[in-house]
Formats: C-alpha cells, structure tokens, sequence
C-alpha cells in the first residue's frame, strides 16, 4: 500500500521503491522526514517534538498567516511567531493520485488551534497537496478566502529544513543581484557575492527572487538539492549556527546546525491580498538536477 494512515501520521511510499518515502505528521502537516531512494533529504532535530506539543523543529514546517513575529498589522500582530497553521492538526483528506503518490491536508478556522484562532478571527480554508514522484518531492499550497466580507492578508512560507554533510562546505547559488532583508544586520542591500557562503549565524530575506532563478544548495561543487518556486517570490536563507542553535530547547545535537540549511520558499516580503471568494495558489518543488548557475 503506498499510503498509510496512522492517528497522527501519514506515510506515502512509492510504489516503484519502497526506499523512496514521505512521512508527515498530521499536527502542523509537517513533512519531517523525506526519504530519496534510501537517503533522508531532509534535517530534522533529534529533540524534535512529534507529539503536538510543539512545532515541528525541522523537515518543512508551514508559516501562515504571518512570517516572523509581526508588529505592525493590527490582526497579525496578535499571533506568535511564524502564525498558526504549524501549531494546528490538519485534517487528512485523504489520496488524490495513485502514482506519483498525493496526498491533500486541510486547515480551516472551525480545526486550528483554538488559542491562536482567536487571536486571528479569519475565515479561510487551506488545502496542502503533497506529490512524492520518485525523484522530487513537490508541496502545494492553496488558499480561500471563505468570508463574504472582510479581506484576507497573510504570509506563506515553506520552512524547509534542508540536510547537507557539512555547512562549511555548503554554497547557495543563484540569488546574486537580489535585494535582501539581512535580519542580523537589519538592513536591505543588493548581495553581490556570486553565491551564498555560511561562516555565522546567516538570516537572510531574499527578495522578489524570479520564479525562474532555480536555487541550488551546492556541496563540493556537487549540486545537492534544487529548488524550484512557483508563486513564492522570496526566499529566506537561514542557519542558526552555535549560539543561536544552543537557545533552541528542542535543537539537538547542538552541533546540528553543520548539517542543516534552510532555504525557505515564501510570500512574506509583501502580504497576499484575496477579497472575498478569492483563491491563491504557490508551490515548491524540491528536486536533483545537474549544476545549474545562472548569469542573470
Ligand atoms: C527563519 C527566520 O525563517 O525561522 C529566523 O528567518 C528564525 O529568524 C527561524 O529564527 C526559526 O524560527 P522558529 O520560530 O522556528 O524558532
């Protein structure tokens, strides 16, 4: 069987490799472990919480509606940081396609959190559609505005943990010339460097990134993971590195951080604006490919 239910998770197998798997958990729909032909893809903490008590710390959490601890918008401004879609159970709404095998999730106000939902009265409907084909892993994203009245303003990004042998030897490629938002220093500038090198801690908002810049995370000069954006303009670069990673309770081993990039396709430079009846849809698509640098 290439999909599995269990109380709190779903697991699709590929029918073709039963080394090639997804697993993810019904509480934030969080895919916290992808599995390519017997090698894990993605970073995930051995301190971790899978039991609902807290997000998920690693694989690919879901931000909605608000990135970051907002303190401007009179509404977003109440929810924690990153919002609530990570801190919710999602309902599985079961498979859509046998081969490759898909699976939706849904969140909508009358399931999420209660706590937070009050905090963010909104109507809204999401709809998560995840495709494991044997060589990429591809998330989807929909959202509704399902109030006859009032505006929906929000955030979306995918905060995907990506695993890599070693940061020091790790590149990011295929940003230069983009406009960031550097959270360390809080400032904006251009990055002229031709590819991304991490020595720190690195937080980076890369801004209004077009769709066909393919991002790559390089090891050695060997591309290891590529990133392909659809409606998801920004892309944040973050890794935590050693202070921040031992402030985290639930990072272990505290020299995770070596092994970890995150690169986190996202709408969260601007907010996306749906007027009642209105739907918005984005996705990423997480795939090998050979060296791609793209002089843009
Ligand atoms: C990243 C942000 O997306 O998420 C960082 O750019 C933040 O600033 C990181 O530290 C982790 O956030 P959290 O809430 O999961 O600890």
């Amino acid at each position: 069987m290439s999909v599995e239910e269990t109380t709190s998770e779903v697991i699709l197998t590929h029918p073709d490799n039963n080394k090639t798997f997804v697993k993810i958990l019904k509480y934030g729909a969080t895919v916290f472990s992808w599995s390519l032909n017997g090698q894990e893809q993605l970073w995930l903490s051995s301190a971790a919480k899978l039991d609902g008590s807290k997000p998920v710390r690693g694989g690919i959490p879901l931000v909605f509606p608000v990135f970051g601890k907002n303190q401007d918008d009179e509404d977003l401004s109440k929810l924690p940081q990153h919002g609530l879609a990570r801190n919710s159970t999602w309902e599985f709404l079961g498979q859509v396609k046998a081969n490759p095998p898909t699976v939706q999730f849904g969140l909508g106000p009358e399931i999420a959190n209660p706590e937070l939902s009050k905090l963010w009265p909104m109507d809204y409907s999401l709809i998560l559609t995840v495709e494991m084909g044997s060589e990429h892993l591809k998330t989807h994203i929909e959202v509704s505005n399902t109030s006859s009245d009032q505006q929906l303003k929000f955030n979306w990004l995918f905060h995907t943990y990506l695993k890599i042998d070693d940061i020091e030897d790790t590149m990011v490629s295929n940003l230069s010339g983009t406009k960031l938002f550097d959270q360390m220093l809080q400032e904006s500038y251009v990055d002229k460097q031709p590819v991304v090198t991490f020595h720190e801690e690195l937080d980076r908002i890369y801004q209004k990134v077009e769709d066909d810049r393919l991002v790559q995370v390089i090891d050695k000069g060997h591309p290891v993971h590529t990133i392909k954006r659809h409606n998801l303009p920004d892309a944040v670069v973050w890794n935590p590195w050693v202070e921040k990673s031992k402030g985290m309770g639930d990072f272990e081993p505290k020299d995770g951080f070596k092994e970890l990039v995150c690169v986190e396709p996202g709408y969260v430079h601007d907010f996306v604006k749906l007027q009642p009846g209105q739907s918005w849809e984005a996705y990423q698509l997480l795939y090998k490919d050979k060296l791609n640098y793209q002089v843009l």
